[in-house]
């Protein structure tokens, strides 16, 4: 299928992407409201796909969104999706919305919701001079919302607050932003979550602090512990972070990249440190694993492939 027009899924049916187009009058437009997946496929084994949908049904429970798909159909539609595209590595991003309804807030003018599932490549070598070079990051002064309240527990389509950062970002010169919690503790990146390393040893934050439940975060987590490396999640201070020996991100498109550099002041030598290239390393070896994903089709052997890095 190269060179022809990818194709999305919106509610059962294929669309030309020209063509991919819903309501104005869908509450996600009107209200940011729905949740959202974004998930890797790579040499054909979509990574944690039943991790994804489950993140993704809680986010539909706590909304109360209802869609007619189970688990095993929206595992499904995704594969799909993704063989009608021909694609093995790919980036894909699956949206729920509440569906179309009056100009009022009240969710029950939406009856229906609307599935909708997109896929593009991704380039083999995505992310390698981040890998190599590492990130900036300075920390943002918007807080992380609660977690009685919107809290980015829920994947919604509300990311103004990590736009807003961003922005912090930019002006500033940075590639990354640090979100803290409303009490000040460090709390994850403006998409993706953070680590630190300290003597040896991984801290993440906890939930506690109003971070996204990360499917690589809690695979890092894992993969620390077959390691053998010491990992605990805890409440962290900014001076901690600074003051940390390496720190790194995590998230399903970023994978693992080492941050270097915050608010000025470089992370241990300013370089990618040990710890963390190993992690990077490992979780590159994982992500080639059938048993870590769903398959899209038979993989190709991994020395058949080019991956760098
Ligand atoms: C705010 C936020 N935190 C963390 C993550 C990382 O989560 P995952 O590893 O599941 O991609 C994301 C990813 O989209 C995110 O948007």
């Amino acid at each position: 299928m190269a060179g022809k027009e990818p194709v999305v899924y919106i509610d059962g049916e294929y669309y030309p992407k020209e063509n991919a187009k819903i309501s104005v009058y869908d509450h996600g437009l009107l209200y940011g409201d729905g949740v959202f997946e974004g998930i890797r496929s790579y040499n054909g084994i979509v990574f944690h796909l039943r991790d994804h949908i489950e993140r993704l049904y809680e986010g539909l429970r706590v909304t109360r969104i209802n869609v007619s798909l189970s688990k095993e159909e929206m595992m499904n539609v995704v594969v799909e999706t993704l063989r009608r595209n021909n694609l093995s590595d790919a980036y894909i991003r699956l949206v729920i919305t509440r569906g179309r309804g009056n100009l009022g807030l009240d969710p029950r003018s939406s009856p229906k919701p609307s599935v909708i599932i997109m896929t593009e490549p991704v380039a083999l070598a995505q992310g390698k001079e981040a890998r190599e070079k590492g990130k900036t990051a300075i920390i943002s002064s918007y807080r992380r919302d609660m977690v009685d309240g919107t809290s980015h527990e829920l994947k919604s389509l509300n990311y103004i607050q990590s736009v807003l950062s961003k922005f912090q970002a930019i002006d500033a010169g940075t590639d990354e932003v640090v979100m803290l919690d409303h009490r000040g503790m460090v709390s994850e990146f403006h998409g993706s979550n953070l680590f630190l390393v300290k003597q040896g040893i991984l801290h993440t934050p906890t939930s506690a602090a109003g971070i996204l439940h990360g499917v690589t975060r809690a695979r890092v987590l894992k993969l620390a512990d077959e390691l053998g490396s010491e990992a605990r999640e805890r409440d962290i201070t900014p001076y901690e972070l600074i003051t940390a020996d390496e720190v790194f991100l995590t998230g399903t498109l970023a994978e693992i990249v080492p941050i270097v550099k915050i608010q000025g002041v470089p992370i241990g030598d300013g370089k990618p440190g040990p710890v963390t290239r190993e992690i990077i390393r490992a979780f590159q070896r994982i992500t080639q694993d059938p048993k870590e994903g769903t398959l899209i089709r038979e993989p190709l052997p991994v020395q058949a492939r080019t991956r760098s890095n």
